[in-house]
């Protein structure tokens, strides 16, 4: 892994901007993994202002959504299709029919499931994933106990999950779905390059138990300690449980991509 730890959430989500800006000029079909919350947003925002800016030209790219809620219109303010049609699709030259994210009505879930993972394959698979990190270390909505190997596919969610979640149901986690659709963590390991974002305090202790702990499916982002390319953005904030954070730091200065961020 290749951790970047960055002085504010600010800087944090510049550099992350930057990073997709550049990742889709060097590759103009790029198939983009996207990824939806709250950490995610200033992200876009700046993607969208940096795509004004630069003329970046998002009609060759595709994107696919890691994980949806079941039974929730997508049309629907609640819906996921909904967050990314505001934070990102209506502000750039996407084109609709390239933007991918299994619909939480289908009349058959799992089928719209294993649909969307042969989207993904058939189109070539995915280049760059975006990832943001639940509080209790899951990614998309793969929770605790999801096997390494999982494909997309219905889930459960948990409890904690559902609570975290509350605010755009009206803050009952109650009226929260109790499944979504989501990536697998297997698919998700299969993406060429993988960029996990995480900032602010309340992550802190998650964070560490991410990068520096035991790979276990108890916490499903520490998969991510094998994906082969995977590079962690944190603020100082989220960074602050982190033992090896005086290596981690030395390490980001003389990487050869990101040096070039930490210089920017
Ligand atoms: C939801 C999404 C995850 C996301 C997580 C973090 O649970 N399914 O993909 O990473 O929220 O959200 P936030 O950025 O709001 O902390």
């Amino acid at each position: 892994m290749n951790i970047i730890i960055l002085p504010s959430q600010e800087k944090v989500e510049a550099v992350a901007a930057r990073f997709v800006a550049d990742r889709v000029k060097a590759e103009p079909q790029l198939n983009l993994g996207c990824a939806t919350g709250r950490t995610m947003e200033g992200i876009y925002d700046r993607l969208v202002r940096l795509a004004g800016s630069e003329s970046l030209d998002f009609s060759g790219v595709s994107t696919f959504n890691l994980d949806e809620y079941v039974g929730v219109e997508p049309d629907s303010e609640q819906s996921y299709r909904h967050y990314m049609e505001k934070f990102l699709f209506s502000r750039v030259n996407i084109r609709p029919e390239n933007t991918f994210i299994p619909s939480g009505t289908a009349a058959d879930p799992e089928a719209e499931a294993a649909a969307f993972e042969r989207e993904i394959t058939g189109r070539g698979g995915i280049g760059l994933q975006l990832l943001g990190l639940g509080n209790n270390g899951h990614i998309g909505f793969n929770e605790p106990l999801s096997s390494f190997a999982s494909r997309t596919r219905v889930v459960p969610l948990a409890p904690h999950t559902r609570e975290q979640n509350a605010g755009n149901f009206g803050g009952n986690p109650d009226n929260v779905p109790t499944t979504a659709i989501t990536m697998g963590v297997g698919t998700i390991l299969e993406t060429r390059e993988a960029l996990l974002i995480v900032t602010g305090a309340h992550k802190a202790e998650i964070l560490a138990r991410v990068v520096e702990g035991p790979i276990a499916s108890r916490v499903t982002a520490t998969a991510l300690q094998l994906h082969p390319n995977c590079h962690v953005l944190v603020d100082e904030d989220a960074a602050a449980q982190l033992e090896m954070s005086g290596f981690i730091r030395g390490s980001a200065v003389h990487h050869p991509l990101w040096k070039n961020y930490l210089n920017g």
